[in-house]
């Protein structure tokens, strides 16, 4: 018998304008190349600066990514808060107060399979925000009988925290990435109860930056406290990195997960 599979290409946090632009331009060609049929991408850093505006979340969107979700700068530019009531494919982290604009997850319908996408906070070392295991805990009571396939984005600093997340979790959702900290983990795994699992997927950024931030700036604050302005390098090599999930629509339970990291 043959396992119907289901792969998901899930992409770490875009970093800066550019770095927006490349994605846009390399996504068809990894939708094809890793026969993706969904792509989710972090977003919360993509448009100049940090954050997310109307414009980047469009082009990336209208390029070929499916849903974007996001992490603690998504409030960032202005408008946010109107634009994510309107568009369900751009989730913030659930876990903020009841009344928040937008939303913590979707489910996407692809091909005639329900994928139920959905993104979190960490809260150790960040905004002290709702408990993260409640608020997935709520989203999959909330959307149980409505998804085949599910996925979690948790945006957090802690590695322990994505993992403690992980295994309590383990065998419930299909795929578990961790964004944030831009720095790929060596960890992509399926944990033993069938989740598919990586710490953190990384970044799509400069080569030479530090976390995608020109290498000199953060230097320079580092060494003299003194505020600095945070720019993206321009016109250097670049990174995209991921990971990608094949999962078995039959029992959710993730087969594989391999990390990513091309140059695009
Ligand atoms: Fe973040």
């Amino acid at each position: 018998l043959k396992v119907a599979e289901y792969r998901i290409l899930a992409i770490g946090d875009i970093v800066g304008a550019e770095s927006t632009d490349r994605v846009c331009r390399a996504v068809g060609r990894l939708r094809n190349e890793y026969r993706a049929d969904l792509v989710i991408a972090n977003g919360e850093n993509a448009a100049r600066g940090n954050g997310l505006d109307r414009v980047t979340a469009e082009s990336l969107l209208s390029s070929g990514i499916d849903v974007l979700t996001s992490g603690n700068h998504i409030w960032q530019k202005h408008g946010m808060q109107d634009y994510i009531d309107g568009n369900r494919f751009v989730l913030r982290p659930a876990n903020y107060p009841s009344g928040t604009p937008g939303k913590g997850f979707v489910v996407y319908d692809s091909c005639g399979i329900r994928v139920l996408v959905m993104n979190v906070l960490g809260t150790v070392f960040m905004e002290p925000l709702a408990c993260p295991f409640e608020a997935v805990e709520k989203m999959l009571a909330e959307n149980a009988g409505e998804y085949c396939i599910s996925f979690l984005d948790i945006h957090a600093e802690a590695t322990s925290e994505k993992l403690a997340l992980a295994y309590y979790f383990d065998g419930r959702i299909s795929a578990v990435c961790g964004t944030h900290t831009h720095v790929q983990t060596s960890d992509a795994r399926v944990l033993p109860g069938g989740t598919g699992y990586i710490t953190d997927l990384g970044m799509c950024g400069a080569e030479n930056s530090v976390l995608g931030v020109k290498k000199e700036c953060v230097i320079e604050r580092l060494r003299t406290h003194m505020p600095v302005r945070f720019e993206n390098p321009e016109g250097e090599a670049t990174f995209l990195e991921g990971a990608l999930y094949t999962c078995d629509t039959a029992t959710g339970k993730a087969l594989s997960v391999e990390a990513i990291r091309c140059r695009i």
